[in-house]
């Protein structure tokens, strides 16, 4: 556990030579995204941040970025319209951070929920979820890859279930089509278990990024009221029990801010960043060098050693080579 003194700690040494200078946020409307971004702004450090986001959140977007104004007059925020949970969108997101940024420092990940409730899928012919926990965010990885390569130290997080993988997915049904496959839990542990897979690959394709993919623990951010259907009586007793206790029992939305800054800039991951003394973090194949981290809400890094050797085995180069196929139209 890294404490959240150790974590303020690391976070005061950020400043104009030590930020991310220029960062995309996708899901950074709300929730921990939010959180996140406002920890980096009030560092004070000279920073540009592409704060992704859909038309309907463009107003809130608009307060947000005031405020973040008032607080550093030194950070720019640039609200970037799109709807993430397409994949045509994500590829006219990043073709034009590319030709305003020769290099990205940092790009965070966050939009997505369980989806509880029916299967819905995007007109594109994705479930919603699915899209926005997994095939979005590697589009946006795969798009960003070349002007992330340009930083001396570029990160690159996922925020879903890191450390909670399972050995094996439904190879047979990766996107949970058939009728049957689909509920919101067994999707989610598909997404989480996706994400580990697929980013383990890219992140030993990629040697000179570093990966994470963290699980947040509670954070009190309605996100468990998003993923069900409408007007649905077991999602308000979901939420009647839920809600209290995460509110209660989760980190607050200042220290989920702070611990996802710390993931976004200290050197226990991988190395590079703000000089770290504690404890080195351990990537997906165990060793402390760059790669894949597997975060959970503490801050401490598992290999998830139990789970990953089997997952790599049965599943991952079936991840793999789905979801280049998927992908493909849009790259
Ligand atoms: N919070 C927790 O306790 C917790 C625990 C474990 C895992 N997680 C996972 O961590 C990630 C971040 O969680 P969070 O609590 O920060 O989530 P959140 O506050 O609910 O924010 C999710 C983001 O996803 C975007 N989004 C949701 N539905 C969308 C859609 N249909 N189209 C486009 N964008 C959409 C939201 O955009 P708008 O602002 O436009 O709605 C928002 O920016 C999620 O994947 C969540 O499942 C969260």
């Amino acid at each position: 556990m890294v404490s959240y003194k150790e974590i303020q700690a690391s976070n005061s040494l950020i400043n104009d030579a030590t930020a991310p200078r220029v960062s995309v946020f996708v899901g950074g409307t709300s929730g921990i995204g939010k959180f996140t971004i406002k920890a980096l702004v009030s560092t004070g450090a000279s920073v540009r941040i592409y704060l992704v986001g859909r038309k309907s959140s463009e107003e809130p977007a608009r307060a947000f970025i005031q405020e973040l104004n008032a607080i550093n007059p030194k950070a720019e925020i640039v609200w970037t319209e799109g709807e993430v949970s397409l994949l045509a969108e994500v590829k006219r997101i990043c073709e034009l951070i590319k030709k305003a940024e020769s290099r990205v420092d940092l790009l965070f990940l966050t939009a997505g929920y369980a989806p509880f409730g029916t299967r819905k899928e995007t007109s594109e012919g994705v479930e919603v979820a699915q899209s926005l926990e997994y095939y979005s965010r590697m589009l946006f990885i795969h798009h960003l890859l070349p002007v992330l390569g340009a930083s001396e130290a570029p990160r690159v997080i996922s925020v879903l279930g890191g450390g909670l993988e399972k050995s094996s997915v439904n190879v047979d049904d990766l996107d949970l089509k058939n009728p049957g496959n689909f509920s919101g839990i067994k999707a989610q542990i598909q997404y989480v278990t996706m994400n580990t897979a697929y980013l383990e690959k890219l992140a030993v394709q990629n040697p000179n990024v570093t990966f994470i993919h963290s699980w947040p623990g509670w954070v009190s951010t309605g996100n468990v009221r998003r993923g069900w259907d409408e007007g649905s009586i077991v999602a308000r007793i979901f939420w009647f029990i839920l809600e209290p206790i995460i509110y209660y029992f989760g980190f607050s939305d200042e220290e989920s801010g702070q611990r996802n800054l710390f993931q976004c800039t200290s050197a226990a991951f991988g190395g590079r960043g703000i000089p770290w003394a504690g404890k080195k973090g351990v990537n997906s194949l165990e060793k402390s060098e760059d790669g894949l981290f597997l975060v959970s809400y503490n801050c401490d890094c598992t290999p998830n050693a139990k789970a990953m050797p089997q997952l790599r085995e049965s599943s991952q180069e079936k991840i793999w080579d789905h979801t280049q196929r998927l992908l493909q139209p849009y790259l």
